[in-house]
């Protein structure tokens, strides 16, 4: 593309829906249709994603303090967040491979992975494919190791009662989430855990920085705007890095006061862009058996294709366009950039992780795709990848 043309389009963001800056119905209003989605558990508000983790995790250790030295299980490719929040909660993440060709849990690496500390395994709902709680089930005992459904890149797609058979469910509001608040998260758990998290009140001033910083934010999403940041070396944008977990604190309230309004926008978003790739890019992405077998609103489309190579030149033939691809994470989570790795117990290989890694990408599917965003991504990747993949 010539270089005005490609300045004229911009840059997708590769995740991100508008924040809906409309203030509704109040923290009654609030608590009720959130608690509506998950009937008689007990909802702890928190500031992100990673203190509702560490807080599942910090509950789980406060009803088993007999064991001096506990583990908790994660996948070896992961967001780091999942690290941060063990080490907060003084778990010691034992890193378990994936399936071949899967984003999820090999289960023969599960069962070798476990030991007399499991208290915890994190099951990552990724990008919208949920894990199989019941297959961990059945390799765990109840008694002694807890089921964390970490849901930071999902929310329920409609309203109504969400069944899952975890023991702990996490959620994040953070930037480019499904609920996009940015900041904030919940943890669902079937009692109340050992820190209380009342809702946190803020200034007037507070809040108004904070609308203030949703707004600006929402205006850096044009592709236009966006081109800056993406464009410019100093910023190193969607850079996987591991950050310490440092406190656990209530949402603030200006966060709270968004949360209906963002929640049911969220739900009248179109699918469109998930829809073409849903149906075009199945016969060349390996994750589509596990996206077939779902029919849950993803946050960004997942491609896994046949090599490191086909990936790199996807990844850069669809960037020379601004179409918002990324690798995610980029590499297994003992390889991201500040991860203590004498301080993770590694069980077994990671061979499939690594192969995961290398192979995947993802394409972005907020409301700011537009049809001839998708019309070039599908040709782009058609003219790289060939079906017999
Ligand atoms: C799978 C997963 N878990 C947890 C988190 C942490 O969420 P937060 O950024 O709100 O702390 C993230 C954030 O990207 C994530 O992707």
């Amino acid at each position: 593309m010539d270089p005005v043309r490609s300045l004229i389009r911009g840059v997708l963001p590769p995740t991100g829906n508008r924040i809906a800056l409309s203030v509704e119905g109040g923290p009654a209003l609030e608590r009720r249709a959130a608690q509506s989605l998950f009937p008689g558990k007990v909802l702890s508000w928190v500031d992100s994603g990673t203190s509702a983790l560490a807080l599942a995790l910090l509950d789980i250790r406060h009803r088993r303090q007999a064991v001096p030295a506990p583990e908790v299980i994660i996948p070896a490719y992961c967001c780091p967040d999942l690290v941060s929040a063990a080490f907060y909660a003084g778990f010691t993440p034992v890193i378990c491979d994936l399936a071949q060709n899967s984003c999820h849990y090999d289960q023969k690496a599960l069962k070798n992975a476990l030991s007399n500390n499991t208290l915890a395994i994190i099951a990552v709902n990724f990008l919208g494919l949920p894990e199989s709680i019941d297959s961990i089930r059945r390799i765990v005992n109840p008694k002694l190791t807890a089921i964390i459904e970490d849901n930071a890149q999902w929310f329920p797609n409609r309203p109504g009662a969400q069944r899952t058979t975890s023991d702990y469910q996490t959620f994040s509001f953070g930037r480019g989430k499904p609920v996009n608040l940015l900041g904030g998260g919940l943890m669902v758990s079937n009692t109340s855990p050992p820190l209380e998290t009342a809702r946190r009140a803020s200034s007037f001033t507070k809040r108004c920085l904070y609308y203030g910083k949703c707004a600006a934010y929402n205006a850096l999403l044009r592709p236009s705007l966006y081109q800056a940041l993406a464009r410019n070396p100093l910023f190193k944008l969607g850079e996987t890095r591991y950050h310490e977990h440092l406190a656990i604190r209530a949402l603030p309230a200006g966060q709270s006061k968004l949360l209906t309004a963002n929640i049911q926008t969220y739900w009248s978003h179109e699918r469109v862009a998930e829809k073409r790739y849903r149906t075009r890019l199945s016969t060349i992405n390996a994750l589509s058996s596990l996206i077939d077998a779902s029919n849950e609103r993803l946050l960004r489309y997942p491609l896994l294709v046949e090599s490191q190579k086909t990936r790199d030149t996807l990844i850069q033939k669809l960037n020379e366009e601004g179409l918002g691809s990324t690798k995610l994470y980029g590499d297994t989570i003992d390889r991201v950039d500040g991860v203590l790795t004498d301080r993770l117990r590694k069980a077994g290989g990671k061979t499939n992780a690594a192969s995961f890694a290398q192979r995947f990408l993802t394409l972005p599917l907020h409301e700011g795709v537009k049809q001839h965003h998708i019309d070039r991504t599908v040709a782009i990747i058609e003219s790289v990848v060939t079906p017999t993949e």
